[in-house]
């Protein structure tokens, strides 16, 4: 139970890349952080990092893996009363869809798709109840797209959108004042890459600047740093799907490892 006054984050995906560096940019805020993710050891490097911004935090390190349902039930359970839920874990992979790995694709829809539905699902019932909350939900510019050589990628990034989408109506509906935000980044340079075997063409942009954009711009719904993704979302919206899936299929093309 925390305090009166205090204010908790729990966030996914908090042991690399952009989870790591939002975190790092709550401290002014926040009180209380879990952070979650398979990887103790990173999440361990996260949790020193934050106490070396503010030693006073109350910080949490939750290792555990969102494929499974019950892991992610268990998180809610043990770890309520959360003001701020940031689902971020999530990868990618590249190759032809009728030759990249089934297993790798059933994990991927769990954790990008399964794991922020169910938390997005538990947390915002009682965030609507206590009319207060915010849920950022980490998506990509990818999920504006069909995505040829990432097709599952990119159509899970599109679940998020639209599920946000059709939230933040039901939210402004019931005049609720709980705040839902999705991050849709172009390219950033972090784990991914290794993870999804891609080699992205154009420089990925630094997490840290995503992360700044991000606490920044909290209070939007679509967060979509950098001028020239901005660019890209307006193509998706002026071009046909299959125009677009042409265009993709160009560019990924050339991320081939
Ligand atoms: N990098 C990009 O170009 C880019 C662009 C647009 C959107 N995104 C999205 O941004 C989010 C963060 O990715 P990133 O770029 O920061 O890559 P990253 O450095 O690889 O971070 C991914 C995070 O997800 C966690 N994760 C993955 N599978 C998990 C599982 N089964 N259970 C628990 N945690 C899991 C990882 O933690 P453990 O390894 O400790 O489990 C890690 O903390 C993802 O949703 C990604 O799709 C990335």
């Amino acid at each position: 139970m925390k305090g009166i006054g205090f204010m908790k984050v729990l966030i996914t995906g908090a042991s690399s890349g952009i989870g790591r560096e939002i975190s790092l940019l709550l401290t002014d805020k926040y009180d209380e952080f879990v952070l979650v993710g398979r990887n103790n050891e990173r999440l361990e490097e996260t949790k020193k990092q934050l106490l070396e911004k503010k030693n006073t935090l109350n910080i949490k390190v939750v290792s555990t893996d969102l494929t499974k349902d019950e892991n992610c039930i268990a998180l809610y359970n043990d770890n309520k009363d959360v003001d701020l839920l940031i689902n971020d874990a999530g990868f990618g992979d590249f190759g032809f869809f009728a030759e990249t790995d089934l297993a790798k694709d059933i994990s991927m829809i769990n954790t990008n798709i399964k794991a922020l539905h169910i938390l997005t699902k538990l947390y915002i019932k009682d965030m609507v109840e206590k009319n207060s909350g915010h849920i950022l939900n980490i998506a990509s510019i990818a999920g504006f797209f069909p995505g040829p050589l990432m097709s599952t990628y990119y159509a899970t990034k599109a679940y998020v959108i639209r599920l946000c989408e059709g939230i933040r109506e039901e939210l402004r509906r019931k005049k609720s004042k709980v705040k839902l935000s999705i991050l849709c980044p172009g390219p950033v340079k972090t784990n991914f890459e290794k993870e999804a075997n891609v080699k992205f063409n154009f420089n990925g942009v630094d997490s840290k600047y995503i992360a700044r954009y991000t606490v920044k711009h909290l209070n939007r719904f679509y967060i979509v740093p950098q001028f020239k993704v901005k660019c890209a979302r307006l193509l998706s919206k002026l071009f046909s799907n299959k125009k677009c899936a042409k265009f993709v299929y160009g560019f990924q093309s050339q991320r081939k490892k």
